[in-house]
């Protein structure tokens, strides 16, 4: 029986479960073998403790039973030394002794990077996009991200409630390391009226000025969503020249984050800011539908391509389609960041 074999790498994203439960049915259909492995590069590289139990049959009654858990059965992890080409080629002579004629990597860009590497070292690779990030251009989404949203949509419908009851701006940080897509959608889903993302300058005087403004005019529970990564894209601030009563080092070296720029802003406009970090809730919620059904077919394409002897591609979805295109390809697009939804948020 020839096999395949199936991982997931860098942060776990809903979904990921589901998209290998689709592998392992396809994978059986098909007549294939599959060969589960823990802890993404890790695990084939048996880095980790307990390395013996990383690479193992996939049994299809075990996997029949993960489709709509979240997090991944198959764990994750990052392996910084597969930046390392002699690390990769150690990678690729495992999967051979394996007899594996193909590799399914579910993660996101640096995932992507270590499956085009086993590519060029003659491992048929597909790459499904598992991150709640959703910073693959070359996708319209990405697995993850739709319940990630949706997770933080739940947040901070809940947030403004008990801000309204007591007349507060909100803070809300959202994930999403350098993409402020989660935090968009997120504001735009909920009707908050500030989005700060990494993507694009801002800066707390002008962020002060308008909540102000939201508040002076009766929008008393104003919210303002932070992607993670924007605090990058801030304008040069003195925190502790506005604010500290009690000396220089109350701020000295701390850098902007949820908390300090609520306490900022109330120390601006007198109204009284607080601050939520939604955190790994976004990760480790039960995926939606659409992360789901994404999943089930990308787990299709993916064992159909390995089947046909075709590698070197990642899955994506555009226009309601799934579809592959060729690694190369899709790491090399660039993103087009939603700038007139970021100022029609920031200004109505
Ligand atoms: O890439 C997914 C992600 O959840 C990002 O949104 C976040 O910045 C990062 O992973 C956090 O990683 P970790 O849990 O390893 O700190």
């Amino acid at each position: 029986m020839p096999k395949i074999a199936v991982l997931t790498s860098g942060g776990d994203s809903p979904g990921m479960n589901a998209a290998v439960t689709s592998v392992a049915r396809n994978a059986a259909y098909y007549g294939l073998e599959l060969i589960g492995i823990k802890r993404g590069y890790n695990g084939l590289l048996g880095l980790q403790d307990g390395a013996e139990d990383d690479i193992f049959t996939m049994n299809l009654d075990t996997v029949l039973d993960l489709a709509d858990l979240p997090g991944t059965y198959l764990r994750t992890a990052r392996c910084e030394q597969f930046h390392d080409p002699k690390v990769r080629e150690e990678a690729a002579r495992n999967l051979k002794k394996l007899d594996v004629v193909g590799l399914v990597v579910i993660g996101g860009d640096g995932s992507f990077r270590g499956a085009q590497s086993l590519c060029q070292l003659g491992i048929p690779c597909i790459g499904i996009p598992g991150t709640i990030d959703n910073d693959l251009p070359y996708t319209e989404m990405t697995l993850g991200y739709d319940t990630a949203v949706n997770c933080d949509v739940e947040a901070v419908r809940a947030i403004r409630a008990t801000s309204r009851s007591h007349d507060r701006p909100a803070v809300v940080e959202v994930m999403g390391r350098n993409c402020g897509d989660i935090a968009l959608s997120t504001a735009e889903a909920t009707g908050s009226e500030i989005v700060l993302v990494p993507e694009m300058p801002w800066s707390v005087e002008e962020v002060a000025v308008r909540l102000k403004k939201l508040v002076d005019s009766g929008n008393t529970r104003a919210t303002i969503v932070v992607a993670e990564g924007a605090y990058a894209s801030m304008k040069p601030f003195d925190a502790y020249s506005y604010l500290s009563p009690f000396g220089k080092q109350v701020f000295q070296g701390q850098s902007m984050n949820a908390n300090l720029l609520a306490s900022t802003l109330k120390h601006m406009t007198h109204a009284e800011a607080r601050a939520t970090v939604i955190g790994y809730t976004q990760r480790g919620c039960q995926p939606t539908a659409r992360d789901c059904t994404f999943a089930f077919e990308a787990g299709n394409m993916a064992v159909v391509l390995l089947k046909n002897g075709i590698g070197n591609q990642v899955i994506g979805t555009r226009n309601n389609r799934t579809f592959h295109t060729s690694i190369d390809t899709a790491l090399c697009e660039t993103r087009n960041f939603k700038e007139s939804l970021y100022n029609l948020i920031n200004s109505l």
